[in-house]
């Protein structure tokens, strides 16, 4: 893959290469999206350093520095440099063990001595590590969530599998979405390339490294849209459900892992742990970056619960507009497909970036400007380790101002 380096200016202290795009990537969509960045040791550079590593963040979503070594405290001082107001892991410090009915319960392993770094991964780690006594690890998959997974003969044939879950990281209920996850390969188990079916009778599908973690740009989600559903996403607010991770522990996953499949089996709320209505998250469909002031389109479908659509502000042409005079979507099944609308484009084969891990590698995201998933599948015997950082953040996002609504709505 051709490679284009830019050049160091006087105002860049390090350089910046675009990443290798997926195979079925389109260019045009990876222009300012993912580098690659030399000359910057992410263990030993000293806060002052970080200011530019931060601006290059918000500009191209996924940073990507080789052959690290990084110890989690450097790691979490790294990522709390983004956010130096945040206090705890994004899910709280220490709480997803305790959630046992949470989903996310058996795929994080709090490393005691720096909480706000998880160890995730497959198999078991031989001993201590970093205060674990001989953790074991499960790689998600896709088979213990979707509705109709793949057959396992299949899998084994045709390298077949899915998007685990799309998602954002953030605990949407009490905390803040954090800005950015880093995440550190510590030991990446290598195999033939994978093929992610979407199964959703597009016919869609796309090769990727195996055990690869995807991402898709939200703001790619907003550009693609056509005007009438940029201005309902420019106006609409998304209701959270409280303790979501607990209310979605009984539902399954559409095959594109994008949401759940509408079957009554999310809890009733009066039988979630107890919950506080101050503390529900009720965020705008799109949040502004705030380095490039571009929107992006930022959902977590599986833990939506509802939709409100503000109305065309006055003046607004109304031709072809969806909730023109605004209105609450409050049908699991009606959310659950208007998300699919203006969800599903944007993660559509060529606006895929699929990590390629190696070992050493250290990988920043931002958060609040894409979202990502979980693809694969290890045997028992596979040993895979990464080191997850991300903090909840000290506010919430922003959604889009007065002249984004003049401009989209
Ligand atoms: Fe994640």
């Amino acid at each position: 893959m051709t490679t284009v380096t830019m050049t160091a200016t006087a105002t860049t202290s390090y350089t910046y290469t675009p990443l290798a795009p997926s195979p079925a990537a389109d260019p045009a969509a990876f222009e300012d999206f993912g580098r690659e960045v030399h000359g910057f040791d992410p263990a030993s550079v000293a806060e002052e350093g970080y200011a530019e590593i931060i601006d290059a963040l918000y500009r191209y979503q996924v940073l990507l520095f080789r052959n690290t070594t990084i110890t989690p405290k450097q790691q979490f001082l790294l990522t709390h440099a983004f956010d130096p107001a945040a206090t705890s892991y994004g899910h709280g410090n220490n709480k997803t063990g305790k959630e046992t009915k949470s989903i996310l319960h058996p795929d994080l392993k709090t490393i005691p001595h720096q909480p706000e770094v998880q160890l995730i991964g497959n198999g078991r780690v031989p001993g201590e590590y970093e205060g674990l006594d001989s953790p074991q690890l499960k790689h998600p998959h896709h088979r213990t969530f979707h509705k109709h997974p793949i057959s396992e003969a299949e899998e084994a044939t045709a390298h077949a599998t899915r998007f685990y879950r799309w998602h954002i990281d953030a605990a949407l209920y009490a905390l803040s979405p954090p800005r950015v996850t880093s995440l550190h390969a510590v030991r990446v188990p290598q195999g033939p390339w994978q093929t992610v079916r979407y199964d959703d009778g597009s016919g869609d599908e796309v090769r990727v490294p195996k055990g690869s973690t995807v991402f898709a740009s939200g703001k790619n989600m907003f550009d693609l849209l056509p005007a009438p559903l940029k201005s309902l996403a420019t106006r609409t607010t998304v209701h959270y459900a409280p303790h979501p991770y607990v209310w979605m522990s009984g539902a399954h996953a559409l095959p594109t892992g994008l949401g759940l499949e509408t079957e009554g089996l999310e809890l009733p709320l009066d039988s979630l742990p107890a919950w506080d209505e101050a503390a529900v998250k009720h965020l705008p469909m799109c949040w502004k970056n705030p380095v490039t002031g571009a929107l992006h389109l930022q959902v977590h479908p599986c833990a939506a619960r509802s939709l409100s659509v503000a109305p065309l502000p006055a003046g607004s042409s109304r031709e072809g507009a969806l909730f023109p005079d605004g209105g609450e979507v409050t049908d699991l099944a009606e959310v659950r497909e208007l998300l699919t609308r203006v969800q599903r484009p944007g993660i559509a084969p060529k606006y895929l970036f699929a990590a390629d891990w190696r070992e050493g590698d250290l990988v920043l995201f931002h958060n609040r400007g894409v979202i990502h998933s979980v693809t694969g599948a290890f045997r028992p015997d596979e040993l895979r380790m990464f080191h997850q950082c991300n903090l909840a953040a000290s506010s919430d996002p922003v959604g889009p101002d007065a002249d984004d609504v003049a401009k989209y709505a």
